[in-house]
């Protein structure tokens, strides 16, 4: 017997499914033997009391999950620090488990009110008493890491959970003797996969499989050489026989029913505490503040949201409710994050969504210098479509050339303080680069319920929209097209070859023809089949009208690059009347400026496609310049480029039949974008056909 190992049990007594506050719970209220479990119970008693000692605190009836001794507090020395639960069902516990621990003369710290942690379910030392693994995610907060990290005097390493099955860090994460780690990686977040890999050397790390995960056999009691568990497959026994661990398999099904098995069902009251430790805690905290119609427009909960998917954790420390509809909340909100690292991402995000400083903490930006022209500083800020400022000496200064995956490049000039978005390629040495995310905020438009609304309505990407959805789609789009035709405003098409496979090449001239397009944008092959199809009657050797191939088609389209080619250039073709109709055509008799960006496939190419990628960059970029709408029209790679050169504001509509793409390009979070799921074809003849509509009830409106 190892005298120097006690143990903390409550006996099973009282011990039932009672509710559910775990997913084993579901399916299993009152659906244990209560003698099963007491003889189960007894037997885990038996074994560790031949290793180890056992003391006993008593059962309390109405506490049925007050077995679950693990989850009393965190022992570490002579300190106990009591949990906190998180669920009222077991909050009950805390007074008993707080009167053993005194008694037996620990010192008992207690966390703040409203800040749960669940003890030794969360928190699990390493075994040479090096650091303190702790979990968070579902019952302990990550703001409870840096009080323990202070009380004990310890390093604490936050990992984040992210199964609800394993929702304490005890259910998937067991350390043993001699530095080995039994844990199931798919319980915890990748960055805390990254964090643990980092700390346990990989001959050390024994990651199970889930069959061995969901009989609990992390939650394992170590002594020495010997795990107890649950239950365990052959392969894991093996394997941890080879690493000199003896398995004692104990079962413990009754308790399973309520998510705990062996380990939580003990405490160990004397764990190693090492001399020389140091306090340390990556935890990080900041405070933000969000203004606008926080709840109507569904913000706060976004940021909320946000901030616990991206690994922190939040406290909302005021919240101003707006009262009238039309007036604006305010709320102050501390984000805790588990590393620097994550604060950044998070930090960023909530930037984007119009999240400022609280007023006593507004510093200007950090400002690094380039020193390598074309590349910036390694921490450099990354921005976004959305409106920007930065602030330099103390002022908020504009960001010019709004776009995204830009650095913030700062001049100074003898009109003032300039910002520009700057793509990497274009930094040169001299100027200053935004680092960090402090002094930057973004002006968001204040959305309101109803936009939210719309919002709804016209983003479709989610699912593939239904064809009644599609028409309403097409009767906005059509009326902001008519719009902003008629006010001389800027309307872009981006199109892809599949405009011409789909037929729809007789609705796109017809919108250009109509005044419509003011910009085209595309590739080499949109050209070539738009052109293969008016001289030749085929589109990559398919006949459009009859849908079938035609002998030698394939040939085609090398032809018409070949014509092209002697031409000189699409213009030089449709002068010479060798082009008569179609896509191109219209642009050159329209004089609608269009940029043909170049790539690894293209046949020929054709003169006018532009094979120098940074040239085809800037030029996109210097076309869509001032645009009020872009049409996206079944063109991934294209449609991505412009995405990125474009800020918010701009109204987007992407239609393609592949889901995917439509969800990529929504991805940019713009309010303002439309994704459609549908033929391209078909959608461009719905639209033409809702502008001629509105065209015919115009006039008749102007002859009555
Ligand atoms: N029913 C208990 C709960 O959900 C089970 C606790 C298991 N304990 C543990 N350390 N994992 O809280």
């Amino acid at each position: 017997m190892t005298d120097s190992i006690r143990f903390l049990m409550c006996a099973p007594n009282h011990y039932d499914v009672d509710y559910v506050i775990n997913p084993w719970m579901e399916g299993n209220v009152h659906k244990s033997s209560r003698d099963r479990a007491v003889e189960q119970w007894e037997k885990l008693y038996h074994v560790l009391k031949d290793k180890a000692i056992v003391d006993l605190v008593a059962p309390q009836k109405g506490w049925p999950d007050m077995v679950f001794t693990a989850n009393a507090g965190l022992v570490f020395g002579n300190i106990f620090v009591l949990s906190r639960f998180y669920h009222k069902e077991r909050q009950g516990e805390e007074p008993y488990f707080k009167e053993w621990f005194e008694k037996q003369g620990y010192t008992v710290y207690e966390l703040p009110k409203d800040l749960p942690f669940e003890g030794a379910g969360d928190a699990l030392l390493d075994r040479e008493g090096r650091w303190l693994w702790a979990g968070y995610g579902f019952r302990s907060e990550l703001d409870s890491h840096p009080y323990l990290a202070k009380w004990l005097n310890i390093e604490v390493i936050s990992l984040r959970l992210s199964d609800e099955r394993f929702y304490h860090l005890d259910t998937c994460f067991c350390p043993l003797t001699g530095g080995y780690l039994l844990y199931y990686p798919p319980a915890f977040d990748s960055y805390s996969n990254k964090v643990i890999e980092m700390r346990v050397a990989p001959e050390k790390l024994i990651a199970i499989e889930e069959s061995d995960a969901i009989n609990f056999a992390c939650n394992a009691v170590n002594i020495d050489k010997i795990v107890v568990m649950n239950k365990v497959s052959d392969r894991l026994k093996t394997r941890l026989a080879k690493v000199g661990f003896e398995v004692i398999e104990t079962p413990l099904t009754e308790f399973l029913k309520a998510g705990g098995a062996a380990k939580c069902l003990t405490l160990r009251v004397t764990e190693p505490v090492q001399a020389d430790r140091r306090e340390n805690v990556m935890v990080e905290s900041r405070t933000i503040r969000m203004e606008g119609h926080l709840l109507d427009s569904g913000l706060i909960s976004r940021a909320l949201d946000l901030i616990v998917e991206n690994g922190g954790s939040f406290q909302v420390l005021n919240f101003n409710l707006g009262e009238q509809r039309q007036s604006t909340s305010s709320a102050d909100v501390k984000v805790s994050a588990p590393s620097h690292e994550i604060m950044e991402e998070i930090i960023s995000l909530l930037i984007d969504l119009g999240a400022v400083p609280p007023p006593q903490e507004i510093c200007d930006a950090n400002l690094e210098p380039v020193i390598q022209d074309g590349v910036g500083p390694d921490d450099f800020y990354v921005s976004t479509i959305y409106p920007t400022e930065v602030r330099v000496n103390c002022q908020w200064v504009k960001v010019e050339n709004q776009r995204m995956d830009g650095a913030i490049a700062i001049t100074e000039t003898p009109e003032g303080i300039k910002a520009k978005c700057k793509i990497l390629r274009d930094l040169k040495v001299g100027e200053k680069v935004v680092v960090d995310v402090v002094g930057i905020r973004t002006i968001r438009k204040a959305e309101s319920r109803e936009q939210r609304n719309s919002q709804e309505f016209s983003f479709m990407s989610g699912s593939v929209s239904s064809e009644r959805r599609v028409e309403l789609v097409v009767e906005q789009v059509a009326w902001e097209l008519r719009q902003i035709r008629d006010r001389g405003g800027k309307v872009v098409v981006t199109a892809g070859p599949v405009v011409i496979h789909t037929g729809g090449s007789e609705h796109l001239t017809h919108l250009i023809r109509e005044g419509y397009v003011q910009v085209l944008l595309g590739g080499n092959a949109i050209a070539v089949h738009d052109m293969e199809q008016s001289t030749m009657g085929t589109s990559l050797g398919v006949d459009m009208k009859r849908g079938v191939a035609v002998r030698g088609g394939h040939r085609h389209h090398l032809k018409l690059i070949n014509s092209i080619r002697r031409y000189g250039s699409i213009a030089k073709a449709v002068e010479a009347g060798f082009i008569t109709s179609g896509v191109m055509y219209e642009c050159i008799k329209n004089k609608i400026p269009f940029s043909l960006a170049g790539s690894i496939r293209d046949d020929g190419p054709l003169p006018d496609t532009q094979m120098d990628l940074i040239k085809a960059q800037e030029e996109y970029a210097e076309l869509l310049r001032g645009a009020d709408m872009i049409l996206m029209l079944s063109s991934m790679l294209h449609s991505i480029g412009v995405g990125n050169m474009t800020p918010a504001g701009v109204k987007m509509v992407c239609v393609d039949i592949n889901p995917a793409v439509v969800t990529k390009l929504s991805d940019r979070g713009s309010i303002e974008s439309i994704g459609v799921v549908t033929d391209v074809g078909l959608f461009l003849s719905l639209l033409v056909n809702q502008l001629d509509k509105l065209t015919s009830r115009y006039n008749v409106a102007q002859t009555v």
